[in-house]
């Protein structure tokens, strides 16, 4: 395997606003960066823009302003881009920078030395938007094949490269062939070995309409063809054509060079570029990942229906709510596997972050860290396993982890993000669980030195859990896992360790201690607008905070929170007869909000879907449950008890809970059960 690892993005259009397909593939590659360094590659992360063309040219006239002035003015907000992503990109290209005119300039002429480019005259249906000339069989209802939009007939002197010569073909064919990865997702290969297969016509590579690009050398009437300029950053940003420096370091035979791009612009990647390289007789590169598509709300995304999504303003919104961009870095790479095509909504994503960040990994965090520090004195236990059994579930214990851990390094190495995220959750989730069923509250409290065992035990692996996720995390959410690693005790940076390798890195050390409190949460939740509207509701004292609720349950009794149920109705000797106990309506319920009623320790107020509606509840369970760690929950709620008004807030139901108000556990489910079954 090669030591350095070349990555990049296509360079984007200037004439365009930052969207989040540029916010995609930026994040992408900037997850793959961080994780080939964590593996001890020397990386190369570059992104740019792309400056020339028609469009740029109309696009200034129209503004009345030089192409230069403009690309001026719009390239420094890709920028700005690179840096709100926290991207890690170690170079950034313009195409309109002399470094690059003179290696695209450079190229031309290699190639036209050797007779591969040549000068003849062109004639055919060319697409201004997509800058491309379309055979008259290749238009679709007339109109451009790839964009629908009209085509104009175009005919002009151009040079030509040699796109038909069998022997280039052939020679891409095989490398497709020998290189199962070099078309990724494997899904698209056939795609384009078809369009090869399919006769190759020479590729018009310069242009006369128009002026703003890069002069042919020697003949200054004509630019080089956008993408022959556009495609050569790859190598112009590495320093070619100089022998030697980063050119020779990455771009090398047998050097892992990948390119990520989305689907749209595959052919560009997949058949012209390397045909350009064969024939320059460069080495080629060793994957092209096509990406899908984002679609908003279900429609695609376009100016003019004005639903463009802007990267800015969404992480501008999570820094609000103090999630951050790995919040956005997160949904976009958990939400869709890369490749396929995706949705994008806000509540999609407030959804994602809510479930996952703030209740999975921020209830595993929050409890592992507090319990540490009130338990255990802030000392993170080393588990050992000897002197008590492993307890289920599973996937926490070193030989599941170091499984997981494989399983997720094949799959980040395959650009399977979402896999590997869900590999990554598969601990977290059974961590949590272990948590839940082993209840450290209720070890902590018996004196038996088995529970104390125990307790170290349990919270020692979770905390193993804990780094091990970080870790494993860092390449997609580097910010906030950096936070949890701090938190964690640890001085140094993940950024700075070269962790990734089969060691045991998820092990805590002897007498390591966990970052004395306050601490901050990595992933607060974020209020929704139904729970906004339902809190504002509540607040005004109306009743129901939640859909209306045809056939919802009256409530009947006190709610003294949380009490054993009585027995009303009872006959001799405390029976009572199943029409009785019919009578209490029980209903699974999900906690969607919590938080402490002020000037209390001991009542948190909730907001409980119970399937018809959601309620109000307050509950007497401060002492045992921290809000953070309720939201989520399935529980058990009296939905026909009259409600009560406690601390003057009103309560519209009861959970069913059992113990000692410090160490009260509530009651739930084995497995999800959805909100409003009735419990019997
Ligand atoms: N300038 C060319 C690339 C030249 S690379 C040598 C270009 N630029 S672009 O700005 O139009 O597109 C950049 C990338 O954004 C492409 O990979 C494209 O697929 C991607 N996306 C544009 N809209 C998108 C979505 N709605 N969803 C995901 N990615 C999308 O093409």
């Amino acid at each position: 395997m090669s030591d350095t690892f070349y990555i990049t993005t296509p360079i984007y259009y200037v004439n365009d606003v930052p969207h989040i397909g540029h916010a995609y593939t930026t994040v992408a590659c900037d997850t793959m960066a961080r994780y080939m360094r964590m593996r001890g590659k020397d990386v190369f992360f570059l992104t740019g823009t792309d400056e020339h063309g028609q469009k740029v040219e109309k696009t200034a006239s129209a503004k009345g302003i030089s192409n230069k002035e403009f690309v001026d003015s719009v390239a420094p907000r890709f920028k700005e881009l690179l840096s709100v992503l926290n991207a890690s990109n170690t170079g950034f290209i313009r195409t309109t920078e002399t470094r690059h005119i003179e290696a695209v300039k450079h190229i031309f002429k290699v190639l036209l030395d050797k007779g591969d480019i040549y000068k003849g005259e062109y004639e055919d249906w060319y697409c201004v938007p997509c800058e491309s000339f379309w055979t008259t069989l290749q238009l679709k209802d007339e109109k451009c094949p790839d964009c629908g939009r009209a085509v104009e007939k175009l005919k002009e002197e151009s040079y030509f490269f040699r796109l038909s010569k069998p022997e280039y073909q052939e020679k891409l064919l095989r490398h497709i062939e020998e290189n199962p990865e070099f078309i990724s997702p494997t899904s698209r290969k056939n795609e384009i070995v078809s369009f090869i297969n399919s006769g190759l016509r020479d590729l018009s590579v310069s242009r006369t309409s128009f002026t703003w690009g890069i002069p042919v050398p020697g003949d200054e009437r004509h630019v080089i063809y956008v993408w022959l300029d556009a495609l050569t950053n790859y190598l112009s940003a590495l320093g070619y054509p100089a022998e030697g420096g980063d050119y020779a370091k990455y771009w090398r035979e047998g050097a892992d060079i990948v390119h990520v791009i989305g689907k749209d612009i595959l052919r560009f990647h997949a058949v012209y570029w390397p045909m350009f390289l064969i024939a320059a007789g460069l080495p080629l590169p060793k994957r092209i990942f096509a990406h899908g598509w984002w679609t908003i709300a279900g429609e695609k995304m376009s100016k003019s229906k004005g639903n463009v999504v802007d990267p800015f303003a969404v992480v501008e919104e999570l820094d609000r709510h103090g999630v951050g961009v790995d919040g956005f870095r997160y949904f976009l790479l958990r939400e869709v596997p890369f490749g396929l095509d995706g949705d994008y909504s806000r509540d999609a994503m407030v959804g994602r972050i809510n479930s996952d960040l703030a209740n999975d990994l921020g209830n595993l965090h929050f409890r592992t860290i507090n319990m540490i520090e009130k338990y255990l004195g802030g000392e993170i236990p080393v588990p050992n396993y000897d002197i008590d059994e492993k307890i289920l579930p599973f996937n926490v214990y070193e030989p599941e982890i170091l499984g997981l851990f494989r399983a997720y390094k094949a799959q980040i190495e395959k650009m399977s993000f979402s896999e590997a995220i869900q590999t990554v959750w598969k601990m977290i989730s059974d961590a949590n669980r272990l948590i839940d069923t082993q209840a450290p509250w209720a070890l902590a409290k018996s004196d038996l030195e088995k529970d104390s065992i125990r307790l170290k035990n349990v919270l020692g692996t979770a905390c193993q859990v804990l780094k091990a996720s970080a870790v494993m995390l860092y390449p997609i959410m580097p910010e906030k896992m950096e936070m949890i690693w701090k938190q964690l005790g640890h001085s140094t940076l993940i950024a700075n360790e070269r962790i990734i390798v089969e060691s045991t890195f998820w092990r805590c050390a002897e007498g390591q201690r966990i970052m004395p409190g306050p601490r901050v949460a990595p992933f607060p939740r974020i209020e929704t607008e139904r729970i906004k509207a339902m809190k504002a509701a509540s607040e005004k004292g109306e009743k129901k905070v939640g859909r209306d609720a045809p056939g919802a349950t009256k409530a009947q009794s006190t709610p003294t929170l949380p009490s054993p149920l009585e027995g009303g109705g009872s006959e001799g000797g405390g029976l009572i007869k199943i029409d009785d106990f019919m009578k209490v309506d029980l209903r699974v319920g999900k906690v969607l909000d919590a938080e402490r009623v002020p000037k209390s320790d001991k009542l948190i107020k909730m907001l409980v879907d119970i399937g018809t509606e959601v309620r109000q509840i307050v509950g007497g369970i401060g002492k045992a449950y921290h809000p953070q760690e309720l939201v989520g929950k399935t529980v058990v709620v009296v939905a026909n008890l009259k409600p009560a008004k406690l601390m003057g807030i009103e309560s519209q139901g009861m959970l069913l809970a059992a113990g000692d108000p410090d160490t009260l556990k509530l009651a739930g489910f084995e497995a999800d059960v959805s909100p409003g079954t009735k419990v019997k």
